[in-house]
Order: structure tokens, then C-alpha cells, then sequence
């Protein structure tokens, strides 16, 4: 799939912007501050109905955006996107004024028609590989957690509900255990009303459980294989799941089914339940699980060189490509953002050839050619951002 068009209404530093795009490899040249992360970001938003750097999603709104067409400041993104059947995107996300708001709402439109974010979700694919993304594997866990989230998302419809209702559940099941804590009920008191609750986090936390360690088992293999020609050392590369329903880490590629899953939920449950009605909230369950990365053996958060890290990082990103693209019949849009110029050229080398290989739709941002090699650049379509200029 690719975006053949894309328009822009107070998007960032974008005012007005209108832009055809090819399909097929483009470098997206401009100086720092110029607007290139931006544009990316508008095409991962069509994907994902969300920012990848913002903290809320208002911040895209412009500063300067005024009250229009009876709504509070938006922003909007509009975008063709050419695949099977074609779609028309429309995002808006308004900016609801007053001091210390901070909710931001949506309106969105698929082929004219209103539709819920969750509904838009896996309709376009994007792939987005920046620098925030060489923090995956020192980073946080809740990072860990949302690359894989966002990533099944985009390909099973059934994930992204099932983590909204999961996600739901641990929100009314904490505050009945903050409660049950604040009146400090014996927890066989608290535990009958819980049940309920418990027997839906098991549901839903065995669902995703399961689907998690389904996609890592596929990323691994195509990630392995990547890595190997990467590193050029033989090295596996092995993905872990460190689940908090389980003792000891879940090897993907042998990983026990759903009913199983639900049953080992099920039984951390009981195990934990008084810490759970002593310190008020879930404790154990997909969003506090944790996946770790390992080379020859040797976890790569505490241990590996950040040269080894990248190296993983570009794997997975690779392979990701390539999961959607056999899930879903189609190539995902590629961005690549600072990576010409956050990578060493060995590996950029690499990546770039990568994406020449796959025949997708790839932005590529730099702020100069040189460091961009005479290949791709011969390949490339171009856009300048300074073309844009009257746009800010
Ligand atoms: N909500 C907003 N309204 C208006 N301008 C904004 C908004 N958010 C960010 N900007 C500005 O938009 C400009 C472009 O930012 P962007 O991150 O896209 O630049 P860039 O070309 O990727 O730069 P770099 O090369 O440094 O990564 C910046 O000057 C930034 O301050
Ligand atoms: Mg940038």
C-alpha cells in the first residue's frame, strides 16, 4: 500500500499542505526544524490514530490554530491511501480549549463515512523506525509493551479491542481493590466480589498473552535471520517474553496455547491476591509483562554494546515490515526517520539496501545527501520541505 496523497490543516508547523507522493523510495530533505518528523508522523497517525512522539495527541494541534467551522482549534489530516480498494482518511483532532484541559478528541472518516479510531486501526500499515526507537531495549518496559501492542494491532482487529476491554478491566478491578484496600476488607470478603472481574482480566489477558507470543515467535525467525547477515557473527538472536502470570521467561516458539495461558493467569491470581488487596491494584497480567533480547545467549539491556543494540533494533524493524506484509497481503509505508544520520554506515548501508529490496513505500528524512549514498539517491523521489516554505 502506499499514501498517494496527503493534505495537511494545522498539523504541527504545518498551516496548509498538500502533497502528491509516489510509491516507492523518497527522501524527504530539509533542515533541522523544518518539518520533516512531522510529516511522518502524519502519515503514522493514519495508521495508528496516534502520535509516536507526542505525550498527548493535542500537542499536533498549531499553536495559532483558531476556532473553526463551530470546533475548538484542530488539526486535521486528510490522505488517499492506494491498496486493495482504496481509502480515504480523514483525521481530526481537536484541541479543547481552557486552562489544564487535557483531553484531546477525534473525529475520523474513513471513505466518508464516521468510524472510531479502533475501526481505522489496521486499515492503513506503517512501519515507523526513528530514534526514539534505539531506546527500545534499554528503555522502559511500558515501551516494550506498546511497540508489540501497536505492532499486532495493526494486523488483527480482534488484539486492538481485546486491549481496550483488557485495558478496561484492570481499571474497574484496581479500583475495586483500592477500595476493598482502603476499607481494609479481609481479602476472602473482597475476593468474592473480584470474581467477576477476575474471570474477565483472564479472558482478555489470555488472549493477548497468547497473540503476543504468537507475533514474536514469527518476528523472531524473520529477525534472526536479518540479524545474522546484520551482525555477521552467527550469533542468534532470541526474543524472551518475561510474563508476570508466569515463573521464568516464555519462549515464543514454544509457547503454551491460550487455555493454558488463561489457567497460569488464573492460578497468579489466587497466589497474589492479598498483595493485590494490600497494595490496591493488578499486579500481575499482560500490562506488566516485559520482553527481553538476547544474542548468543546474552541479554542485550544490561549487556549489550549500543552498536549490538541498533543492530537488533534494525532486525526487528525489518522483520515487523515483513509480518505485516504476510499478514496482511500488502507492503506497510516504511518511515524511516534520522536514521541516515543515527545509524554508522555499515548499517545504513544495510537498511537502505533492505528497503530498495522490499518495493514499498519508504520516506527516508535527512537533512543533507551525502550521508544518504548514490543508490538510494538514484532511486529516490525527492521532497524538499524549503519547497514548502509558504505552508508555515
Ligand atoms: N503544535 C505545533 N504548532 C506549530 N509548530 C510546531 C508544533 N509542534 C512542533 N512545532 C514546530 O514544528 C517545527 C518542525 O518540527 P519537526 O520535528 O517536524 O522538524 P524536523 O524537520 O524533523 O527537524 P529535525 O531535523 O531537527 O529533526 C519545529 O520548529 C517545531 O518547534
Ligand atoms: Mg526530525
Amino acid at each position: 500500500m502506499y499514501c498517494s496523497t496527503l493534505s495537511l490543516t494545522n498539523f504541527r508547523n504545518y498551516r496548509r499542505l498538500d502533497v502528491t507522493l509516489p510509491n516507492g523510495p523518497i527522501l524527504v530533505l530539509g533542515g533541522n526544524a523544518s518539518g520533516k518528523t512531522s510529516l511522518l508522523e502524519a502519515i503514522y497517525f493514519l495508521a495508528t490514530t496516534r502520535s509516536h512522539r507526542a505525550g498527548s495527541d493535542r500537542e499536533v494541534v498549531h499553536w495559532h490554530a483558531q476556532p473553526e467551522y463551530g470546533l475548538p482549534p484542530f488539526a486535521r489530516i486528510a490522505a488517499h491511501v492506494h491498496k486493495r480498494g482504496g481509502l480515504d482518511v480523514e483525521i481530526i483532532v481537536m484541541r479543547d480549549g481552557g486552562e489544564g484541559v487535557t483531553t484531546t478528541r477525534k473525529r475520523i472518516r474513513v471513505n466518508d463515512r464516521p468510524r472510531r479510531a479502533i475501526d481505522l486501526i489496521g486499515q492503513v500499515n506503517a512501519v515507523m523506525f526513528g530514534p526514539q526507537d534505539l531506546d527500545l531495549i534499554v528503555g522502559p518496559p511500558t515501551l516494550r509493551r506498546r511497540y508489540l501492542d501497536i505492532t499486532i494491532s495493526q494486523i488483527d482487529p480482534h488484539y486492538v479491542r481485546t486491549l481496550q476491554m483488557y485495558q478496561r478491566v484492570v481499571l474497574q478491578r484496581n479500583s475495586l481493590l483500592k477500595s476493598a484496600s482502603d476499607r481494609g476488607l479481609r481479602p476472602s470478603g473482597a475476593a468474592d466480589q473480584l470474581l467477576y472481574w477476575d474471570e474477565e482480566l483472564v479472558r482478555h489477558g489470555a488472549y493477548l498473552l497468547a497473540r503476543r507470543l504468537e507475533a514474536l515467535a514469527q518476528l523472531n525467525t524473520i529477525a534472526d535471520a536479518l540479524h545474522r547477515r546484520l551482525a555477521g557473527t552467527g550469533e542468534p538472536l532470541e526474543l524472551r517474553y518475561r510474563s508476570t502470570v508466569n515463573d521464568g521467561d516464555l519462549l515464543p516458539s514454544e509457547a503454551p496455547g491460550e487455555e493454558a495461558l488463561a489457567e497460569a493467569f488464573g492460578r497468579r491470581l489466587e497466589q497474589r491476591r492479598s498483595d493485590e488487596l494490600r497494595r490496591g491494584m493488578t499486579l500481575s497480567g499482560p500490562h506488566r509483562d516485559d520482553v527481553l533480547f538476547l544474542v548468543g545467549g546474552v541479554d542485550m539491556a544490561p549487556y549489550g554494546s549500543r552498536g549490538q543494540q541498533r543492530s537488533v533494533i534494525l532486525a526487528l524493524k525489518l522483520a515487523e515490515v515483513d509480518l505485516m506484509l504476510d499478514a496482511t497481503g500488502e507492503m506497510p509505508i516504511l518511515l524511516l526517520d534520522d536514521v541516515v544520520s543515527e545509524l554508522d554506515p555499515e548499517r545504513r548501508r544495510y537498511l537502505l539496501e533492505a528497503v530498495l529490496e522490499r518495493r514499498q513505500q519508504v520516506l527516508v528524512t535527512a537533512t543533507d545527501l551525502v550521508p544518504v549514498g548514490r543508490e538510494f539517491l538514484s532511486r529516490a523521489s525527492l521532497l524538499e520541505t524549503s519547497s514548502w516554505k509558504d505552508c508555515a
